[in-house]
């Protein structure tokens, strides 16, 4: 990529803009949500005990498949944290929320789910991932940050069997990612790249996005990150992904239909 073409995807990423009518300008509600951004780099204090607690009860009252809340939150301080895991919660943040999707609940008082690992997982990851989304909202509303993980700083990727060893999870219960807290350091964080609404919805059948867009997302991800982090490369990253992703599906095939009767 030669400088002139970093220069101007760089001067297009940070001209992204939320689309916000102008009737809607005024919203706090609405700005509030667009502007939400994944938070990285935290003040060194504390939030309140008080503030931590309403985020909770967002995840506490979200919604879920038959109100059947499917879901479970490891709830933890630096202290607490450092006790579990022995290092520190991920970008110096203060407050941490692992949330596991969890059918044991629901097994503990029906037999509706007889034997569909699949559809158990699904619905726990859909649920879970939903009061995870309720409680950034809440945070956010507050004025706190947050970044969904799906690490611990453990392994990079989704340490799904490090965490069921770990947390002691009975069959049912799933981690999923971590949520961090904490006062952002800084206010405007960039909005990564992100794709037109054109390009992600479509009216009737299904209609895919054409490749050339996909293409310039990719481009400007790789110009982003070129950005942030100079001594790497999106790709590099990718291909780290990639492998912690083939790590991960092992784990996950093991946890979710290991422990199932063969048939
Ligand atoms: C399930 C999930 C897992 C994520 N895991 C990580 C992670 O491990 N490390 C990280 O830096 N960001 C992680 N993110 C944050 C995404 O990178 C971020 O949401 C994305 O780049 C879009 O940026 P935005 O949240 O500011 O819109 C995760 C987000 C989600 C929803």
């Amino acid at each position: 990529m030669g400088l002139i073409s970093f220069i101007r995807k760089l001067r297009q990423i940070h001209a992204q803009r939320p689309f916000i009518p102008a009737e809607f300008g005024e919203s706090r509600q609405v700005r509030t949500l667009l502007n939400r951004r994944s938070v990285r780099r935290f003040l060194d204090c504390d939030i309140k005990d008080e503030e931590m607690a309403l985020i909770l009860e967002a995840a506490r009252l979200a919604p879920s498949t038959v109100n059947m809340q499917t879901w479970s939150f490891g709830v933890y301080d630096t202290e607490s944290w450092r006790q579990t895991f022995g290092r520190s919660i991920p970008y110096g943040a203060h407050r941490a929320v692992l949330v596991l999707g969890d059918i044991t609940r629901v097994k503990q008082a029906t037999d509706i789910f007889p034997d569909s690992p699949l559809v158990e997982y699904t619905v726990s990851v859909i649920n879970a991932s939903l009061a995870a989304m309720n409680m950034t909202i809440m945070a956010e509303t507050l004025g706190i940050g947050s970044v969904m993980l799906s690490d611990t700083g453990k392994t990079g990727f989704f340490s799904a069997a490090y965490l069921k060893e770990r947390l002691k999870l009975p069959s049912g219960a799933y981690a999923l990612m971590t949520v961090v807290f904490g006062y952002p350091k800084d206010r405007d964080v960039p909005m990564p790249p992100k794709f037109e609404i054109e390009d992600i919805t479509f009216s009737g059948i299904y209609r895919q996005t054409d490749t050339c867009r996909v293409r310039e997302w990719l481009s400007l991800m790789e110009a982003g990150y070129r950005a942030s982090t100079f001594f790497s490369s999106f790709q590099a990253k990718l291909r780290y992904y990639r492998e912690n992703l083939i790590r991960a599906e092992r784990e996950l095939r093991d946890i979710i239909l290991g422990e199932r009767p063969k048939t």
